[in-house]
C-alpha cells in the first residue's frame, strides 16, 4: 500500500462503536450479482439447517412455574422459539396463565408458517407453596399430554427487610414459595418423569445463592436461593441413575417485575447494581434464553447437579 493510501485509510471516518460492543464482521461488499445471491442462499440454508439438533425442544412437553410473567415467561418463549409445541404455563392465577398462553401462541405464529392449531399451550392456576396444588397441576399436564419432559421451577418472590425487622410470617411465606415450592415442583416432576424414562428439571436459584447482595438486606432470600442450589445438586444425585437430571440456573440482576418493583422508587439502587456488575448493566430476561434451552434440552445430557450463573460477571469480583 502506498504511503498516501495508508494515510487515507487511517483517516477514513469510522462508525462510533462502544469498545465493549461485539465486533460485526465486515460487510461482504465484494459480492455482487449472481455471487451475492448464491451467497445469501447458502447463508439462508445454513441458518435453516445447520444447528446442533440437541438444542431442539421439538417434541418435548415443557412445564414452567411462574410462567405467566418475568423470567418464567421468557423461558416459555425460549422453548417455543426452539421448537416446543406442548407447554404448560403454571402460575398463581389461572386467568393470567391462560392469557400468557394465548399471547405466546399469537407471537409464535406472527411472521411464521406455524398455525395456532400447531400449538398446545395451556395455562394452569397453581400455588407452588401447596403440595396438593402442585400435584393437581402435574395431573392436568399428564392428562393433557401424557408425559412431561422439561420442567422449570421459576416461581419465586423477594423482599427486602433487615433481619431484625423481618416479620416471621413473611419469612415463612418466602421459604414456602422459594424453597418448598421448588421442592414440590421437582418431586412431582421426577415422579412423572421416572416411569417414562427420564427428563430434565431446572430450578431457578440466583447469584444470591453464592454472594451476599448489597446494599439491600435480604437474608432469607439469599439463604433460600442457596438452599435451592444445593437442593438441585442433592436431587440430581438421588435421581441420576433414573434418567432425571436436575440443574440450577442462577441469574444476576435481571429487569423483571420483581426487580422493577424494588427499583420503582430508587434510581440510585439501579446505578449501584450496574456499577457492581462487571458488564455494567442489568440483564434482560432474553439474556437467559440460551442457558435455559441448554439445561432443558438434550444438549446438556451429561450434566446434572450443576449451576449455570448468568450474571454479567457479578460473582467474579
Ligand atoms: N429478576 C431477577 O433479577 C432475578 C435474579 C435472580 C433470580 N431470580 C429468580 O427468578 C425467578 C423469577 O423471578 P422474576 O424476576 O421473573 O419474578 P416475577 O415477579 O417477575 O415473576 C414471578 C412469577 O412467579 C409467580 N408466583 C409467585 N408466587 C407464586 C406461587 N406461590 N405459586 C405460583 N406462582 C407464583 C408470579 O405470579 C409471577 O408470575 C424467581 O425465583 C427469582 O427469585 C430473579
Amino acid at each position: 500500500m502506498s504511503a498516501r493510501l495508508f494515510a487515507r485509510a487511517l483517516l477514513a471516518p469510522r462508525a462510533l462503536v462502544p469498545a465493549h460492543a461485539p465486533r460485526a464482521l465486515p460487510a461482504p461488499r465484494f459480492l455482487v450479482g449472481a455471487h451475492a445471491r448464491w451467497s445469501s442462499q447458502v447463508a439462508h440454508k445454513a441458518r435453516k439447517e445447520k444447528f446442533l439438533h440437541d438444542f431442539s425442544m421439538a417434541g418435548k412437553v415443557a412445564l414452567v412455574t411462574g410462567g405467566a410473567r418475568g423470567l418464567g415467561n421468557e423461558f416459555c418463549r425460549a422453548f417455543i422459539r426452539s421448537g416446543c409445541t406442548s407447554l404448560a404455563i403454571v402460575d398463581l392465577k389461572e386467568d393470567e396463565a391462560t392469557e400468557s398462553a394465548k399471547a405466546l401462541i399469537a407471537e409464535a405464529c406472527t411472521g411464521s408458517d406455524m398455525d395456532p392449531a400447531d400449538y398446545s399451550v395451556i395455562g394452569i392456576g397453581c400455588d407452588v407453596s401447596s403440595e396438593l396444588s402442585v400435584q393437581q397441576a402435574f395431573r392436568r399436564v399428564m392428562d393433557t399430554y401424557g408425559r412431561v419432559d422439561s420442567v422449570v421451577a421459576s416461581a419465586g418472590i423477594v423482599e427486602n427487610y433487615a433481619a431484625f425487622d423481618y416479620p416471621f410470617d413473611r419469612i415463612k411465606r418466602l421459604y414456602d414459595i422459594n424453597v418448598h415450592g421448588a421442592f414440590f415442583t421437582a418431586r412431582e416432576a421426577a415422579r412423572n418423569m421416572i416411569p417414562q424414562g427420564g427428563g430434565a428439571i431446572v430450578l431457578v436459584a440466583s447469584m444470591s445463592a453464592n454472594i451476599v447482595n448489597i446494599p439491600q438486606p435480604q437474608t432469607p432470600y439469599n439463604a433460600a436461593k442457596a438452599a435451592v442450589k444445593h437442593m438441585a445438586a442433592s436431587l440430581a444425585v438421588e435421581w441420576a441413575k433414573k434418567g432425571v437430571r436436575v440443574n440450577c440456573l442462577s441469574p444476576g440482576y435481571m429487569l423483571t417485575k420483581l426487580t422493577k418493583t424494588i427499583l420503582a422508587h430508587d434510581e440510585e439502587l439501579k446505578r449501584t447494581w450496574e456499577s457492581l456488575t462487571p458488564m455494567g448493566r442489568m440483564g434482560e430476561p432474553e439474556d437467559l434464553s440460551g442457558a435455559i434451552v441448554f439445561l432443558a434440552s438434550d444438549a446438556s445430557r451429561f450434566m446434572t447437579g450443576s449451576e449455570i450463573r448468568v450474571d454479567g460477571g457479578y460473582c467474579c469480583v
